[in-house]
């Protein structure tokens, strides 16, 4: 199989080592700083020459010839849309890991529509994963079909700050003051959350209708000094270390969906974490600790490659293809 990366970043980079093992052709890499343009990708990747190059050229990387597009540039709509339009034209399948797409016929109905006409046009496929896919929607999918009657769904999940760069520990409002932070609460204008799109997969694999989707905010606070390495800095208790996002989805058959999101800087011993309840008449639980989500997220992605290619062309999401399951090498 001929696969153009678009995006070779922290996850781009590793999946593109994670399909060279398993025998795929990289045709190019389609990048953003000029700096990489026209730089061999294997050199980027910090392997052996592949004898293709990065290039800031989507066209132009498109022309190669790709069977497959595997994009990580992008979590919304606003910016994934054009590069998807260029490689949907282009009849190449895309599969991708942005979080909004995964899921996104309600947060973006008018795009997701043209999207999924367009890839019929062109006989493509559109799917997006991650480890949201994995922990988020098909974790708590099975365990609900374990259940006769449920109530509520009830996920809580925490991922590090220092895991990635300043620019997201800054949107993460590390460092603020609690009254910065209730100023920025009350006027952010965020796009969609990232455990509401999950949601609304687990609701549509679960085959549930939904009713409403709210989002609420609360600060996490230091309780101790500690240091954020994203920022370089040292933070004293009291102060706002990230967030939690709560979103709960309320649906036509009386089941409540709700996913507790936390992003902050940890403190020591601390690690990420995953954890589902179903309640009703038989409640049933699971929770995973010490998660290592850039080795998670990168291997569902290339797991669930078999499976878009086997689905109708058009814009298709997780609850639409077989469960998620690993694919061995040959
Ligand atoms: N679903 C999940 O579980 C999950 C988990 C992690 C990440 N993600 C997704 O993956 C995306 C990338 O994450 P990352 O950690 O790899 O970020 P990153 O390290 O910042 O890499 C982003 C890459 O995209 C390229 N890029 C950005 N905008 C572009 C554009 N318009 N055209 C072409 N290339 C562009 C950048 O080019 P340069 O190298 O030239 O700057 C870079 O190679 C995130 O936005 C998110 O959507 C999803």
């Amino acid at each position: 199989m001929k696969v153009l990366m678009y995006g070779l970043g922290s996850v781009g980079s590793t999946m593109a080592k994670m399909l060279l093992e398993r025998g795929a052709s990289i045709v190019g890499a389609v990048i953003a700083s000029e700096s990489k343009h026209g730089k061999d990708v294997g050199e980027l990747l910090g392997i052996e020459p592949l004898g293709v190059t990065a290039t800031t050229d989507a066209q132009e990387a498109l022309a190669r010839d790709p069977d497959l597009v595997v994009m990580s540039i992008a979590s919304y709509m606003d910016d994934m849309i054009d590069p998807v339009r260029a490689c949907l034209k282009a009849g190449c399948d895309v599969i991708s890991l942005s979080e909004e797409l995964m899921h996104s016929w309600r947060t973006s109905p008018e795009e997701t529509a043209e999207i999924g006409a367009l890839a019929k046009e062109h006989g493509a496929r559109m799917l997006c994963t991650g480890h949201q896919d994995g922990f988020w929607v098909s974790l708590p999918a099975v365990l609900m079909g374990t259940c006769f009657t449920i109530d509520e769904v009830r996920g809580s999940a925490a991922w590090n700050v220092d895991d990635f760069g300043a620019e997201l520990a800054r949107d993460q409002q590390v460092g603020a003051s609690r009254e910065e932070f209730d100023a920025w609460a009350a006027t952010a204008q965020r796009p969609p959350t990232f455990g509401r799109t999950s949601l609304h997969a687990l609701a549509a694999m679960a085959g549930l209708d939904v009713e409403e989707s709210t989002t609420t905010t609360e600060p996490a606070v230091a309780e101790h000094d500690l240091h954020c390495a994203a920022l370089g800095e040292d933070i004293s208790a009291g102060t706002i270390i990230g967030f939690t996002d709560i979103d709960v989805v309320t649906t036509k058959q009386g089941v409540t969906l709700r996913l507790e999101m936390t992003g902050k800087v940890y403190a020591e011993g601390e690690t990420d974490s995953n954890t589902w309840e179903v309640l009703g008449q038989a409640p049933v639980k699971i929770h995973s600790e010490g998660l290592q989500t850039h080795w998670t997220t990168c291997s569902t992605l290339v797991n669930r490659i078999p499976q878009l290619l086997e689905a109708e062309p058009g814009y298709r999401t997780i609850d639409e293809l077989p469960q998620l399951r690993f694919r061995a090498g040959s």
